[in-house]
């Protein structure tokens, strides 16, 4: 197992820790798990390669008496019982054949879902982390396209091996049945093919490797380009990402071209040694024919079967590269699933109680990863029962990394997050998930209506409590103004819906949660003033009665909460009320004169 293909394998997942690298064996022994459960259809199908694999051999066989009995002697009796064995053997074949081909494509595609269900499974399991370090279009392709990949090549290799390398078996068997010393003579090309086909494998082989990475590339790019339509069109990026796309094309292009070349060549390359074993058959058999040492039909019972061997062992030439193909779907495939996720519930957690005293930061550290400097810096916070906290600093301060430690998507470098006294890192993450709800200024919608959006979570609420929320949320207006109301399916992440009614839904959807702890993250600073105050009214009923963290870049918005927390580069440097905040006139002071500047600015009647 070299270095490369293990470089291949993790191509485009930039992990922190590169997984172990996983041995051949290990990978086909992971295989035949998966497909074990299925072995009540792959064995029959087997037996059914080995039948047909037999009657081609009975077909070669066969032609020596139809010429020798029926043609040149003349038998009757012959004449009157071999089309019938021929047709049997024919009706025979058409009934294995179906029966190979349609079970292997039933289990096929039975591994390919499994396989499918078990990466989405395990992908849901990983932490946030995993996500920010790997492109979402990578992903995708390591469930849609390599999970397929592995199927195609794996099926190749057993109906390979089984159908064609039982016939190639069989077709020898009546060759050196019918003449031995000239079945000797019809090997002469052998060391030749041999020679063409390993050089043949070995280049696609690495043709194929770096196809399924380029496939990576190009499912990213247009998950990438797609999804953020409204960004390229804005900054007139079309003709930039057609170019971009363009080029991965004509990446790619150029390696199946390259690998369509050697396919190509390696057919002609063996139909010229096929074409010089038959000559020298024609040669040495025609004149045994002549010396009366075999019979015209023994001759042509030979060729026949020299000829119908000759596409079973072409098959087989590509059974490496076949391999290979399936080895290195199954090292992508493998790789994702050996990943553990970073945020794990603990053997020992317990469940979370409903939160009662305190969220207490106590001497934390964070940093993204290893090597990376600190983005929180010492960490010391508490925050009581009910109370309204807001976070405020420059940009890259830290906030939003802060408040995302509590529902633990992250987990502390140094020191530790606690509710109620008990370590975040000692309860179940559904329970203390379930216990926070959270709004962003980057709204996450689906592709669904507008019901099931806010009932994200749990789907059993009621139509009234449904209503409730929307209503409290300021956002009952605009969806019954919609022409299907509840029902109104709302687009790709919303696309059919304004950013302030986006929001709305976004905090209906955790109004209905209902969790005593609230994070909002610069949840208004993307809207109009005129929106902000809609929004901004639904959050307040949002944060009645419940824990919040509040992130807002406009301090107007923020002024009333119980606490104001100040961070600069991962430390708080300051933390009080409002006005404690102003009388201390330090850097929040400063915010709050510049902001109020600003909008004095923008109020002041034009001249
Ligand atoms: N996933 C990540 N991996 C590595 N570094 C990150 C990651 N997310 C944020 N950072 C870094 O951590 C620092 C703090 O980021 P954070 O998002 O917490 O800032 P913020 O205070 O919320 O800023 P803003 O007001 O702009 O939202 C920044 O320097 C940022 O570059
Ligand atoms: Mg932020």
């Amino acid at each position: 197992m070299s270095k490369k293909k293990d470089r291949a394998a993790r191509a485009d997942l930039h992990l922190t820790s590169p997984p172990p690298d996983i041995a051949n064996k290990d990978l086909l022994i992971r295989f035949l798990r998966i497909v074990w459960p299925y072995r009540w259809y792959l064995i029959p199908a087997f037996v059914c390669m080995l039948i047909l694999a037999a009657t081609n051999g009975a077909i070669a066989f066969l032609v020596q008496p139809i010429l020798d009995k029926v043609f040149i002697e003349q038998d009757t009796v012959m004449l009157s019982s071999l089309p019938m064995v021929v047709m049997l053997l024919f009706a025979l074949r058409g009934v294995v054949y179906f029966s190979q081909s349609y079970l292997m494509e039933m289990v096929g595609q039975r591994v390919v879902r499994t396989l499918q269900v078990r990466l989405y499974a395990h992908l849901m399991a990983m932490d946030l982390g995993f996500f920010h370090a790997n492109a979402t279009g990578g992903i995708i392709s390591r469930i849609t396209y390599d999970t397929n990949m592995l199927k195609v090549a794996a099926a190749s290799v057993t109906s390979n091996l089984l159908r064609e390398g039982f016939t190639v078996i069989f077709l020898l068997g009546v060759l050196f049945y019918r003449d031995w010393q000239m079945a000797m003579v019809s090997l002469v090309g052998l060391p030749a093919a041999g020679t063409m086909i390993y050089l043949f494998g070995r280049r696609m082989r690495r043709l194929s490797q770096v196809r399924q990475e380029l496939m990576g590339g190009v499912t990213a790019h247009l998950e990438e380009s797609i999804s953020g339509q409204r960004i390229v069109k804005a900054f007139g990026m079309e003709r930039y990402e057609r170019a971009r796309f363009r080029l991965l094309n004509r990446t790619l292009l150029a390696n199946n071209l390259r690998a369509a070349k050697v396919r190509s060549i390696s057919s002609p390359a063996m139909d010229m040694i096929a074409g010089f074993a038959v000559s020298a058959v024609i040669l040495y058999g025609g004149q045994a024919v002549i010396a009366g040492t075999t019979t015209t039909g023994t001759f042509f019972s030979f060729i026949t079967a020299l000829l119908m061997a000759y596409d079973p062992i072409k098959s087989l030439t590509t059974i490496n590269n076949q391999l290979q193909e399936s080895l290195a779907a199954a090292r992508r495939v493998f790789t994702v699933m050996d990943l553990q996720p970073v945020i794990r519930d603990a053997p020992t957690a317990q469940p979370l109680a409903p939160l009662r005293e305190t969220i207490q930061f106590d001497n934390v550290c964070f940093r993204y990863r290893e090597g990376l400097p600190h983005v929180l810096d010492g960490i010391n916070l508490t925050i009581r029962a009910g109370e309204r906290v807001a976070l405020v600093g420059h940009s890259g301060s830290g906030k939003s990394t802060l408040v995302n430690l509590v529902p633990r998507f992250f987990d502390v470098t140094e020191g530790a997050v606690r509710i109620d006294g008990v370590d975040l890192r000692q309860v179940t993450q559904r329970t203390l998930r379930s216990q926070i709800a959270i709004v962003t200024q980057e709204v996450i919608l689906f592709n669904d209506t507008v019901r099931n959006n806010i009932a994200y979570g749990d789907r059993n609420r009621s139509p009234e409590e449904l209503r409730a929320a929307a209503q409290a949320a300021n956002a009952l207006e605009f969806i019954e103004a919609m022409p299907e109301g509840f029902e109104t399916v709302i687009g790709d992440r919303g696309v059919r819906l304004s950013g302030g009614q986006r929001q709305r839904l976004s905090i209906a959807r955790s109004l209905l949660k209902n969790a005593p702890i609230l994070i909002l993250d610069e949840a208004t600073s993307a809207l109009d003033s005129e929106s902000e105050r809609t929004v901004q009214e639904a959050l307040e009923r949002l944060m009645e009665g419940r824990t919040s963290l509040v992130i807002a870049h406009r301090l107007s918005t923020v002024q009333h909460v119980d606490r104001i927390v100040v961070l600069r580069d991962g430390r708080i440097i300051e933390e009080g009320s409002h006005a404690d905040l102003l009388a201390l006139e330090g850097e929040y002071a400063r915010f709050h004169y510049l902001q109020f500047q600003e909008r004095e600015k923008a109020c002041q009647p034009r001249t």
